[in-house]
């Protein structure tokens, strides 16, 4: 025994010897010091779904830790009471004991209710009819993109959702290909959005559904959560909370005639892009551009960034995206300049077109 208690207490010292202790110290340290938490599902704004799912979280956690300092607690003082001393008595064995089994079943039980309780309460709230004034958008998840269509404004966009604060929000969800999840942690909820079901003639197909109501103006940037495909990971979204001034103006601008071309690079780029493959699959409204099966570009000078998240929306990345997308989304569905995509081939476009095509949709604002 002494000879095992040694050698288990040479391997303790060497594994906590200075550098891996400083190892150890750093990693806690650096695991909890950002400042910035956009995808926290712990630090959510100020919406009644976020809320209410923050409040559930809380009450679990707590009872969590209840239980943990319990059971932590009477293993400590089992491990100190009843440990082995030398020449101590053996002690007493229970086996059966009614009254503590029917004491942990009946905790166990009683504990699980009251978890139970304001789930099934968050799941009510949750699910509630949204007012009649909410603002419904029907979001469409693509390999790898998002559609945001708002029936009711007749605006359509991708990849950045425009939301009024302070008014309730419906967002009805599915997918034109594979299932796919939208996801804004510090909004609280997760939907997936599942490929439209053919229904009986006359009905309606179903769709799922995520309904909150946002106080706090903002940025709130979202995932795709569901693993679908070679870009998954680089499927993200942003939302964008306004003051209702703001969102009416933007739906405005949406709606309203595409900016002028400024300078002949812009005026060579419209040309360009209009006479091109890109027409096939993007539309810009105000333009003879139509396509359906990709982004909606209107207004792309006023995101905040390109590609569903991935690069920041400047012109040279814009540039860098039409060269070669491929290399920034593996799998993407459109073709580059020397790469075919999308059952596209390739673009063949000079540097200096794309410069202008890139100088155009920036100055999309
Ligand atoms: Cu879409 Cu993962």
């Amino acid at each position: 025994m002494i000879c095992r208690g040694n050698r288990l207490g040479q391997r303790g010292r060497r594994f906590l010897n200075p550098i891996n202790l400083f190892i150890l110290v750093v990693s806690v340290y650096l695991a909890a010091c950002g400042q910035e938490h956009p995808g926290s599902t712990i630090d959510p704004v100020t919406s009644d779904h976020g809320s209410a799912i923050q409040s559930l979280y809380l009450t679990v956690f707590w009872w969590s830790v209840l239980i943990l300092v319990v059971v932590w607690g009477v293993l400590a003082y089992v491990l100190i009471r009843f440990r082995e001393r030398p020449g101590g008595p053996e002690p007493k064995k229970t086996r059966g004991h009614l009254g503590l089994e029917i004491g942990w079943t009946a905790g166990a039980a009683i504990i699980v209710i009251l978890i139970t309780i304001p789930t099934i309460r968050t799941v009510f709230r949750t699910q509630a009819e949204p007012g009649a004034d909410a603002l419904v958008v029907e979001v469409i998840g693509h390999q790898w993109w998002w559609e945001f269509r708002y029936p009711a404004e007749n605006v359509v966009t991708a990849n950045e959702l425009h939301i009024p604060v302070g008014r309730s929000v419906d967002l009805r969800m599915w997918s034109a290909d594979v299932i796919h999840s939208f996801w804004v942690p510090r909004l609280g909820g997760k939907r997936d959005l599942n490929p439209l079901v053919r229904q009986p003639e006359g009905g309606l197909p179903k769709v799922n559904r995520l309904k909150f109501t946002v106080d706090e103006a903002g940025i709130y940037s979202g995932q795709c959560a569901e693993f679908c495909g070679s870009a998954h990971s680089l499927m993200g979204l942003r939302v964008i909370a306004e003051p209702q001034a703001d969102f009416e103006e933007w739906v405005l601008r949406m709606r309203g005639p595409a900016a002028p071309d400024s300078g002949t690079l812009a005026e060579l780029g419209r040309e360009l892009f209009m006479q091109s493959t890109c027409v096939a699959c993007h539309a810009i409204e105000g333009t003879s551009a139509r396509g359906t099966l990709g982004p909606n570009l209107t207004r792309l000078g006023a995101r905040t960034r390109i590609g569903a998240g991935l690069l920041e929306n400047r012109p040279e990345n814009l540039a860098a995206w039409i060269s070669n997308p491929a290399r920034f989304k593996p799998g993407v569905k459109m073709p580059g300049v020397a790469e075919p995509g999308g059952g596209l081939p390739p673009t063949g476009l000079s540097e200096e077109q794309v410069e202008a095509m890139a100088v155009y949709l920036s100055n999309l604002k």
